[in-house]
């Protein structure tokens, strides 16, 4: 049987945001290779319904699997929301809710965290789920942000009209007084600078890339996945359902030149 540690690690995404996760997991584990899965001809995600982002996880997981991963990781927030419907498969799949809902409880003094998100990821109750399983004590308060995932497409992270919505969507947070606040959706990393703007330095930012990179790394201590020790140098590949010079110009924004110089098309 081939040997499985040499196989890739499978990252997946409804976009390019997630290229977020994949630059943490590369930083983090040099030695494994990697395919990431942009689902481009179907984002956003995020204003669809449970059954439907239920339907777009199972045929990219599919297309990870058909590549031969070792493990596969939804960086989507919006499809993991989906994680625990999925039809059960010999594959060790991470979703980024459960990691990222730890680490919030694990960080909140006050006992108050905050979530921003797309829609489908607020309205189906999975980070609350997931925080109030660490404790249930702990008050959560969402907000979803629908205008920050294309301000973030359309390279607007420095602008002051992305500064004013950040602004106007973290209103009620900070009046609730969260401590924690749970970047909830893979496009906000890209946010940061205008999210502390706004939150100061005091309130702690999760961002899913590392609680993620924290999980998989416990897992490669502990002989869940076994990790690649072969020398050779990382590789990476990154498909797209859908390709255009936009989302080529995207992709090496997040990820940098040199690590994708081609977006190859995923026929799903
Ligand atoms: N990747 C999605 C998420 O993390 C954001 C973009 C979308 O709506 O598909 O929820």
């Amino acid at each position: 049987m081939a040997d499985k540690s040499l196989l890739p690690i499978g990252v997946f995404d409804s976009g390019l945001g997630g290229l977020t996760v994949l630059k943490a997991l590369r930083l983090r584990f040099p030695h494994e290779h990697f395919i990431y899965l942009g689902d481009t001809a179907r984002i956003p995600y995020g204003s669809k319904s449970p059954r439907t982002i239920q339907r777009y996880l199972e045929l990219n997981l599919k297309f990870l699997e058909d590549c031969g991963v070792k493990a596969a990781v939804i960086a989507c927030n919006s499809a993991s929301t989906q994680a625990s419907q999925l039809t059960p498969r010999d594959l060790p799949i991470y979703n980024v809710i459960d990691p990222s809902a730890k680490k919030a409880a694990q960080s909140t003094q006050n006992g108050k965290v905050g979530v921003i998100a797309t829609r489908a990821t607020v309205q189906s109750g999975a980070y609350v789920r997931a925080v109030q399983a660490q404790n249930p004590d702990i008050n959560v308060t969402q907000q979803a942000c629908p205008l920050l995932v294309p301000l973030v497409e359309e390279g607007w992270d420095d602008d002051p009209i992305t500064n004013l919505v950040v602004y106007r969507y973290l209103s009620p947070l900070m009046s609730a007084q969260v401590d924690t606040l749970i970047l909830g959706c893979t496009h906000f990393p890209i946010l940061k600078s205008a999210i502390t703007k706004v939150t100061g330095p005091r309130v702690e930012l999760i961002e899913s890339s590392q609680a993620i990179a924290d999980l998989i790394e416990q897992d490669f201590q502990s002989g869940r996945l076994t990790p690649n020790h072969s020398g050779a140098a990382s590789e990476l590949r990154v498909f797209t359902t859908d390709v255009s010079d936009h989302f080529q110009a995207l992709a090496q924004k997040i990820i940098s030149p040199q690590m994708i110089k081609q977006l190859e098309l995923a026929d799903i």
